[in-house]
């Protein structure tokens, strides 16, 4: 069995892709986070994909890193491998990454969605971060990503005893976008991606770019980061059809140059 589906214009210009190891809750494994990357890196590059979603099963999104699968290695093992640096390559993506999540999306499962730029929930989905459990403690970015979403003492609470939290707690706390009824969950993401893909491509990237600094610059510099890839935007062809159709009273028709 495949352990990841992908699916092509599945709306105009989005690409589905699903992890599928349903029978451990879609536990990512090595094989399945080398596929995922390799993956989601081969469709940004492609052309006729302006924006991705990712999604899993109604029981779960991902349940985590694969407890199985790690449960004998050593320290050196882990470093020699530098699985998590894999996933740096999700950060790096120019396109929009969109998270479908329905059921369980923990440890790793909540740090790869957290690594989307945009995440749509189902009213069943929970989140958290329960490596602690387990003797460990989050490893792709959860103390970090989910500190900053939604603040240092609620990440403290649940970093810290491991429980997990609901999709109506995580919308409250600004973790995810939206709540939707479970047989809602991936129609409204793909929607939200054929939205996107209908915009032009290189505004899209640009804007992407712009808010992900926020993370990683001062005010000042995310701000003048931003001025320089608003000012750059003027030397698209489509900065022209967008304004030129505007004044025209039409729609404007995108060629991503
Ligand atoms: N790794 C490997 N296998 C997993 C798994 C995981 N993270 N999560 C679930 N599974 C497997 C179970 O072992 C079980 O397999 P078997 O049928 O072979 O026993 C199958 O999936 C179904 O799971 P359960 O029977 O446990 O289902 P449940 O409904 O009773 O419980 C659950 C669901 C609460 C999610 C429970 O499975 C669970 O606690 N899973 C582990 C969650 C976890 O600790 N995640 C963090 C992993 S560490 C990590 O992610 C590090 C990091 O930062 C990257």
């Amino acid at each position: 069995m495949e352990v990841l589906i992908v699916e092509r214009e599945v709306r105009p210009g989005v690409a589905l892709v699903r992890l599928n190891r349903p029978e451990s809750l879609n536990a990512l494994n090595r094989a399945l986070v080398a596929q995922l990357t390799d993956t989601l890196l081969a469709l940004d590059q492609e052309e006729s994909v302006r924006a991705i979603v990712l999604t899993g099963n109604e029981r779960a999104f991902a349940a985590g890193a694969d407890i199985k699968e790690m449960a004998s290695d050593s320290a050196v093992d882990m470093l020699k491998l530098d699985q998590f640096q894999r996933w740096d390559q999700i950060k790096r993506l120019k396109k929009p990454l969109i998270a479908a999540v329905s059921g369980y999306a923990l440890g790793g499962g909540c740090e790869l969605a957290m690594l989307c730029d945009i995440i749509i929930a189902s009213e069943t989905a929970q989140f958290g971060q329960p490596e602690i459990k387990i003797g460990v403690i989050p490893g792709a970015g959860g103390t970090q990503r989910l500190t900053r979403a939604i603040g240092k003492s609620r990440a403290m609470e649940y970093v810290l005893t491991g429980r997990f939290f609901s999709a109506q707690q995580a919308e409250a706390w600004g973790l995810v976008s939206r709540v939707v009824p479970v047989e809602l969950y991936l129609e409204e993401a793909l929607k939200l991606a054929a939205e996107i893909a209908a915009m032009p491509p290189l505004a899209v990237q640009l804007a992407k770019q712009s808010i992900n600094k926020v993370y990683e610059l001062s005010l000042e510099e995310g701000l003048h980061f931003e001025r320089r890839n608003f000012y750059l935007l003027f030397a698209t062809e489509d900065q022209k059809e967008g304004m030129r159709a505007f004044m025209e009273k039409r729609a404007a028709t995108w060629q991503g140059k």
